[in-house]
């Protein structure tokens, strides 16, 4: 796909589809105006008549008299007001969608009305940019016959009255990069658990890596042993399939300053275990490696803007199976940090990886660690599928991360890590259990990641209801990359 940003005349354009944002209650914007008055003002008359104030509504014009744009696609970004950085979001993702249902290989898109639309241009162009890119992102890598295959747009111009300022070149450029991002985590997702195995994950690593000139450096379960991560062994050793622990530096800052650590969850498939799930959409627990997925994606993103930002990724990918060799509840192990864990349920498998790439996090001196995990079905009952949760050890930083996630349209909410849920975790044979019993069941898993990760500030992102879709829709959202972005982005001082 092509982008440009350009000042250019909208009533004057010929292009296939010419794309107007309307905000319901607000003086129209230039370029509105300019394509109306060409159109002898049949165009205002056609908005109010037919398209609804609701957020995301769209009205297709085709051949609007006095414009030689082949047709005016309006989108209503709903009361001024009321404007949110999700509505933002939606509405854009529904001129996307239209764009690529309706095979249109080419649309400009007038972004007069964005900077008034929300405070802050540049984040507000970001998420436009965005949200229109992820919403043409289509997943055919797998079908064995594409045919009528439905062509994604070859080309995306954003128009504006003027000259755009550098800031808002620079905000379209994050918002393609964004969504470039997200498409990685997005195919990886998707991708089922017989092609994305933990292999799968450490060679897209290593495209990046060779893309970007990222360090990388892999370890099979061999080294995973020799590095003494017995609780991430614990739950690969029930998988033929080779476990991988990923890590990925990119440097773009200066060269003493502390890294930021993210870590992916990257259960390729959890069946369970020997705790075995029941069969029901099973399959979508290909998805559990979703947090790995985002690593990956924001690592795409990062590198191709070049943050002056120091970033490391760690993936502790493996399967969950049950067999023969499979970790048994009741099973006690030792963790890289030297603590024992009784497994009582070898279903809370996330865990159990994510705690020793949390003390390996330790010797990178970093200035933070965000872990990113699809782990629990608890933060569904909480949260549902709109809100990723949060908790961490650092009120700054879970504020810093809120705030990204609210600017992006990708909203996260904070959980309480108060002291008494730790009790919840007591084993009469190990150092703590895996398992903390029903109540506050995601607040207890990050209650036992917060026992590994005390020697630096830590977040803790639980997108098991937002990583992907299921129903007629299923399949991976790409989220958090765009929060994650968000916050990065911010980090660089950009
Ligand atoms: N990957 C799951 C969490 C999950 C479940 C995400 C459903 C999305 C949808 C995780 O490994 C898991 O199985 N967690 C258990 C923990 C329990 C055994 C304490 C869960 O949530 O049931
Ligand atoms: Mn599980
Ligand atoms: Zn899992």
């Amino acid at each position: 796909m092509e982008f440009s940003i350009k000042a250019s005349a909208p009533e004057k354009l010929r292009t296939p589809c010419l794309v107007l944002l309307h905000l319901v209650g607000q003086p129209a914007s230039a370029q509105f105006t300019a394509v109306d008055t060409a159109s002898g003002g049949l165009l205002e008359k056609l908005v109010k008549r037919d398209l609804d104030d609701k957020t995301g509504s769209l009205l297709s014009i085709p051949a609007l008299p006095g414009v030689p744009a082949e047709r005016v696609l309006v989108v209503s970004l709903g009361a001024a007001e009321a404007l949110q950085p999700q509505l933002l979001r939606s509405s854009l993702a529904a001129i996307g969608k239209w764009i690529a249902g309706n095979k249109v290989t080419s649309a400009s898109i007038c972004c007069g009305a964005l900077p008034a639309a929300l405070t802050d241009a540049a984040t507000g162009l970001r998420l436009a940019a965005q949200s229109l890119v992820d919403a043409t992102y289509r997943f055919d890598a797998i079908r064995g016959k594409v045919e009528n295959k439905p062509r994604s747009p070859v080309e995306l111009n954003f128009l504006f009255d003027a000259k755009p300022a550098a800031e808002l070149r620079t905000a379209l450029e994050q918002g393609v990069a964004i969504a470039a991002g997200q498409a990685l985590t997005r195919d990886l997702g998707n991708l089922p658990a017989n092609y994305c195995t933990p292999a799968t994950l450490a060679d897209t690593a290593k495209s990046l890596a060779h893309e970007y000139k990222l360090k990388l450096k892999v370890y099979d379960r061999q080294g995973i042993e020799e590095l003494g991560m017995g609780s991430f062994l614990a739950v690969a050793q029930g998988t033929q399939e080779e476990p991988r622990f990923i890590t990925l530096e990119y440097k773009g800052g200066k060269a003493k300053a502390a890294p930021i650590v993210l870590v992916g969850k990257g259960v390729t498939f959890d069946s369970g275990g020997i705790s075995l799930k029941p069969g029901e959409a099973m399959d979508e627990m290909k998805f559990d490696m979703c947090g790995a997925a985002s690593v990956l994606g924001i690592f795409r993103t990062v590198a191709k803007l070049g943050l002056p930002i120091n970033l490391v990724g760690l993936i502790p990918a493996t399967e969950n199976l049950p067999s023969g060799t499979a970790v048994k509840p009741g099973d006690v192990v030792t963790s890289l940090s030297g603590q024992t864990i009784e497994i009582l349920n070898t279903d809370a498998e996330g865990r159990l990886i994510l705690c020793d790439a949390l003390t390996y996090a330790e010797r990178y001196k970093p200035a933070c660690v965000i872990d990113i995990a699809t782990l629990t079905g608890a933060c569904i009952i909480a949260l549902g599928h709109h809100t990723s949760g949060l908790l961490a050890n650092d009120d700054a930083l879970a504020a810093e991360l809120l705030t990204a996630g609210r600017a992006a349209g990708d909203r996260a909410w904070q959980l309480p890590l108060f002291d008494e849920y730790q009790e919840q975790l007591k084993s009469n044979f190990a150092d703590l259990a895996n398992i903390g019993g029903r109540p506050a069941g995601s607040i207890t898993a990050a209650c036992f990641l917060s026992r590994f990760a005390k020697a630096y500030r830590w977040a803790h992102l639980d997108i098991a209801g937002t990583a992907w879709k299921s129903g007629a829709d299923k399949g991976a959202t790409g989220r958090p990359v765009p929060l994650l972005a968000e916050f990065l982005i911010r980090q660089a001082g950009q």
